[in-house]
């Protein structure tokens, strides 16, 4: 029976149908369902015969879908409807126990928390791989120099294993955000029912410990209408795609002719179909490109939550395309920039040479005149006086004679040429966090420290 007395309209049946792509929900379902069942038996609401034979019920779909040979039906609406008729089909109406004390207002919820909880470890996994591959490159490179930028202009000279480093805490601090993602996911929805509890005596802290969480969620009507742990997962795949997307632009300007600072492997590159000389850094495009994307579907999702009523509402099944999108988007991008990196080589000369100029001493000009009590203001300003002095001239600003610079900035005097000749302005960013090679060498071994500490 049914309480209704027309088939769907196929137009509505098009619309509301999610089985095309929560398809792949189904390992997190079939789990889901057997620690289910297992805990109906154990509280005694369905006999352990029958829950053996559901399970082993169960054990068969799962193994269909596996091998593929599960054949969808037009009317099966979404994945636990499928795998709950393909139940029935293979052990008879006793399949229809399954959905005791159970809605597929938790359930769904619990699939979608388990994928996410599953994906964020993935993301932990390849983050610290990408970690290592950094770490490893700043090791290899500990004092290349190059210009630091800003405004894309050359600033300060740093040294190419700051730089990367610089991006090594980034994605640390991702790997941190994907951790309170799985922290703040640590209870289980199941047991909530449609969204009022249920009408059994069931174990639902025997059924988290199953399935691997801490806790079960506290609130029935919070459980069913939660997905706050898809928006965690977004965020943070949303900031760590956004830095992936940084690096993928910077490997971009330095593959350049104009830069000519590295070159991708073979492996990573692509060439033109019709101009053969080229070699294209297409992984590092793709790595800037796929970051809106990305964050996109966190706002998407936040535009389906706002406003929503309590407690299940349809519009919640819009978040799965939003979610398999994003974690394919970012292990796939995730990968490519480790296997980028891992054959990526970097132009020493090029480097250097760019930051060889003396105008990026500009500073420590400037902080000489403070040592010698010039306020710091002041000090910019007679600087910035020499700086255009030199330029106009077409001068380095060790060029400049003894006698214009007793003009144009009386405190200096021989120790300005020492400090320009001295070439040291690399070595002198001794702060706590500096280029200085000391200071880089100890943050190497924070690195290090931080990968055994994110791999616990
Ligand atoms: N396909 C649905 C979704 O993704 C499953 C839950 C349906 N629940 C309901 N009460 N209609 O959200």
């Amino acid at each position: 029976m049914s309480r209704f007395a027309e088939p769907p309209d196929p137009v509505f049946q098009a619309l509301n149908s999610s089985i095309s792509f929560d398809h792949r929900l189904a390992p997190y379902d079939i789990e889901q369902s057997r620690a289910h069942v297992r805990m109906l038996a154990g509280a005694g609401i369905v006999s352990s015969d029958d829950a053996a034979t559901i399970e082993r019920g169960l054990e068969a779909v799962g193994a269909e879908l596996d091998g593929g040979l599960f054949e969808l039906r037009a009317d099966d609406e979404d994945i636990h409807m499928a795998i709950e008729r393909r139940l029935t089909e293979i052990v008879g109406p006793v399949g229809g126990k399954l959905h005791t004390a159970r809605s597929r207002n938790d359930q769904v919820a619990t699939d979608v928390v388990m994928y996410v909880r599953h994906h964020a470890r993935t993301a932990r996994a390849a983050l610290h791989a990408l970690m290592r591959t950094l770490v490893a490159l700043a090791e290899r490179h500990e004092d290349w120099a190059m210009p630091g930028y800003t405004h894309l202009q050359r600033a300060q000279p740093v040294y190419l294993s700051h730089h990367l480093l610089a991006y090594f805490w980034k994605f640390r601090r991702d790997h941190l955000r994907f951790g309170f993602c799985l922290a703040a996911s640590d209870e289980l929805p199941l047991g909530a029912g449609a969204l009022a509890g249920v009408n059994f005596d069931t174990d639902r802290h025997e059924l988290a410990r199953a399935l691997g969480f801490g806790t079960v969620a506290e609130n029935s009507i919070d459980a069913v209408s939660n997905r706050d742990f898809v928006l965690d997962y977004l965020a943070a795949a949303a900031t760590a795609a956004t830095h992936l997307s940084q690096l993928g632009a910077e490997i971009v300007l330095w593959s350049s002719q104009e830069f000519g600072f590295c070159e991708v492997s073979d492996a990573f590159a692509s060439g033109s179909s019709i101009m053969p000389q080229k070699k294209n850094p297409d992984a590092a495009e793709l790595l800037r490109s796929k970051a809106p994307r990305v964050a996109a579907h966190l706002i998407g999702l936040h535009g389906v939550i706002h406003g929503l009523p309590l407690t299940y509402n349809k519009d919640l099944q819009e978040d799965k395309e939003r979610l398999f999108d994003a974690s394919d988007t970012l292990e796939l991008t995730l990968a490519a920039a480790t296997g980028m990196l891992e054959g990526i080589s970097f132009q020493r000369e090029r480097m250097a040479s760019a930051a060889a100029d003396e105008f990026p001493a500009a500073t420590d000009v400037a902080d000489l005149l403070v040592g010698r009590g010039v306020p710091f203001r002041e000090a910019h300003g007679v600087v910035a006086g020499l700086v255009r002095h030199a330029l106009e001239r077409g001068k380095q600003l060790s060029e400049v004679t003894a006698e214009e610079l007793s003009e144009l900035a009386p405190q200096l005097d021989a120790a300005y040429y020492a400090l320009l000749e001295e070439g040291a302005w690399l070595e002198s960013k001794r702060s706590e966090g500096g280029t200085a090679l000391p200071r880089v060498r100890e943050q190497l071994e924070r690195a290090h420290a931080a990968l055994v500490e994110a791999s616990a």
